[in-house]
Formats: C-alpha cells, structure tokens, sequence
C-alpha cells in the first residue's frame, strides 16, 4: 500500500506529524523525525518570548495543562540559527507560526519564505490586540479574513490550526477553506486551569491548556463533524498515544494525524505510532488509505 500523502503542495511520506510545540524542531532526535510524516515546529512569533512563569506543567491523571507561554526566539533567530541546522533533517518541516495581528502572520511568512520550509501551520490562539483582544480562533470572520491573507503571501502548503474552545469548529474549519486554506488541524489544547492546596492558581501563568488521552473523546468528535462536510484534508490532533488512537481519527474522517503530548512522555512516540499503524494496515490487509479514512460515516 501507499502511504504518501499529499496537502497542499506537500508530499509526506506517511500520515504522522509531530505536533507543534511537543518535539522542539525536531534536531534532538533527527532519527524520528526523518522516519515520520514531518514535524510541525514549536510555534513562532515575530518578536522573541520568554513564556510564561514556572512552574509550566500540571500533569492529571487524563493528561497534563501546560502554559508555556508561547516561549520562543522570535522569527529572526529562528532563521539565523534554526533554519540552517534544519537543512539537516530529511523529512517535511511545517513551521508554526503565531501572530497577534494579521499584519503579523504576514510578517511571519515573509521572513520565512525559504526552501528548506515545506509550509505554514497557523496557530490562531493568541488574541486579536487591534481588535479587542478576542484570539483569532474564535471569530469565523477573522480565521477567513487571516487565512486569506496569508494564502495571498505563499503558495507554501497552508494548514490552519483550530480550537475546540467557544466556538464550534465547523463554522472556523468552513472559514479557513473559504479562506484558501490546504488543511485544517484539529484540535489545540482546550483552556484548563489547576489550583494548589490554598487555592492559589498551580501554573505560574495561571490558566494553561489541557492536552493527552482525555482531550480525544471531543477531538474525535470535532474531526468527525467537520471532515465529511469539508473539501479540504482534516489533519486529527488531541490524546493520540498509540496506533489505535491514530486508526480512530483516520476513520473518523481525518487524512493525517498529528502526535502531541505522547512526544512528552517518550520522544520517539510517534514513530511508534507510525510504525502501530503501519502494521496494522498490512495486518487487515489495507489496500487504500481511503478504505480508512471515514470509514465510520460509511457504516452508519
Ligand atoms: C507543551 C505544549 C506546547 C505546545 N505548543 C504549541 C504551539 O506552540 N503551537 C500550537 O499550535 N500548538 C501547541 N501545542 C498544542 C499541540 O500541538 C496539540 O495541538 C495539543 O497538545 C493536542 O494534542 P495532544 O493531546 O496529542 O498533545 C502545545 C502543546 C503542549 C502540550
């Protein structure tokens, strides 16, 4: 069977990405990275971030909240250092980009229009600060109105990141095809918070976002009500831990699948997921991703 698949102008090798901000750039373990779909860069701002206070992380019995704050070096560090030792990697490189205007992502794309970038991730979670402060993702109009202008800027591979938060993804995955988009990813973390023993808030930025297994009852449910209803790949995202869970989003309707959290807890997970998904495949004699991919609307 054929495991390539193509978004945008991206051909990956197979359906698994490692998911923004959970695999660094992919440098401290070029052995996974080269044997998975791609990796999708931690998130990137125009001006470098320190990120949030300590402590960063809660781990919970389902998951873990994180709140590190977007931390980074900022677009132009990013190209000096960063982009030269990626030339290293052989796999697809999708960089995370996140903007807090749309004059911003534009910035964001134009100083990374290089080779060696495959294409773009748009992470809409920071707030809009020239329209009252509302993060991008939750207004369909402003996902479209985003979407649109970055697509007018590269005709690099342009996948749109959603949220689960607020909002209902249908109408902000409709906006982002409206708006040009080659894919969308979803899910992000969903906004969680944890407090100490005196009620204080545990994460140093107070509020964080939840991630891991219990984030993938509800992402399967986003992936499976907006796939069918969309004219563009949906890329699954949110507690994939094993094959199994990578074989659910694809039946629920998703094209690729990206591996989060699990990268956390042991770097190579998901090449571990791959390789479970690939075996399974050749073990129920798979012949075409698409016998997989939406298969569970087709048995209704
Ligand atoms: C520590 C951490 C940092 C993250 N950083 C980013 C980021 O910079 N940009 C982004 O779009 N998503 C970021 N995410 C969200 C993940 O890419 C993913 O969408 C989410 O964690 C759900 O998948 P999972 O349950 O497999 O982790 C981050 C997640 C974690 C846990």
């Amino acid at each position: 069977m054929k495991y390539r698949i193509k978004i945008g102008r991206t051909v990956f090798a197979n359906p698994v990405l490692a998911a923004s901000g959970t695999f660094g750039f992919g440098l401290k373990f070029p052995g996974v990275a080269n044997r998975i779909g791609g990796i999708v860069t931690k998130g990137i701002t125009v001006e470098p971030r320190e990120g949030s206070p300590l402590p960063r992380i809660y781990e919970f019995p389902g998951g873990i909240l994180n709140s590190v704050g977007l931390e980074n070096p900022g677009v132009r560090r990013f190209r000096k250092e960063i982009l030269p030792e990626l030339r290293r990697l052989k796999c697809r490189v999708i960089v995370n980009i996140a903007g807090f205007s749309i004059d911003e992502f534009i910035e964001l794309v134009d100083g990374l229009d290089y080779k060696r970038v495959d294409g773009f991730e748009l992470n809409l979670s920071c707030p809009n600060v020239k329209n009252g402060g509302v993060t991008f993702g939750q207004s369909p109009r402003m996902v479209e109105r985003i979407t649109k202008a970055v697509r007018k800027s590269t005709n690099k591979t342009l996948i749109v990141k959603l949220t689960g938060n607020f909002i209902d993804p249908l109408k902000t995955a409709k906006a982002a095809e409206q708006g040009g988009a080659d894919a969308v990813c979803l899910i992000n973390t969903l906004f969680g918070m944890a407090l100490d023993e005196s009620g204080r808030h545990f994460l140093g930025g107070r509020t964080g976002g939840i991630s891991g297994p219990c984030l993938k009852p509800f992402a399967l449910f986003c992936v499976e009500r907006v796939a069918s209803k969309m004219t563009i790949p949906v890329i699954g995202c949110g507690g994939i831990m094993s094959g199994m869970d990578a074989i659910d989003f694809l039946s629920a309707g998703a094209t690729m699948v990206q591996v989060g959290t699990a990268s956390l807890v042991n770097p190579k997970a998901s090449l571990a997921v791959w390789q479970a998904l690939g075996d399974w495949c050749r073990r129920h004699e798979v012949k075409d991703w698409e016998d997989i991919v939406g298969r569970t609307k087709r048995q209704d």
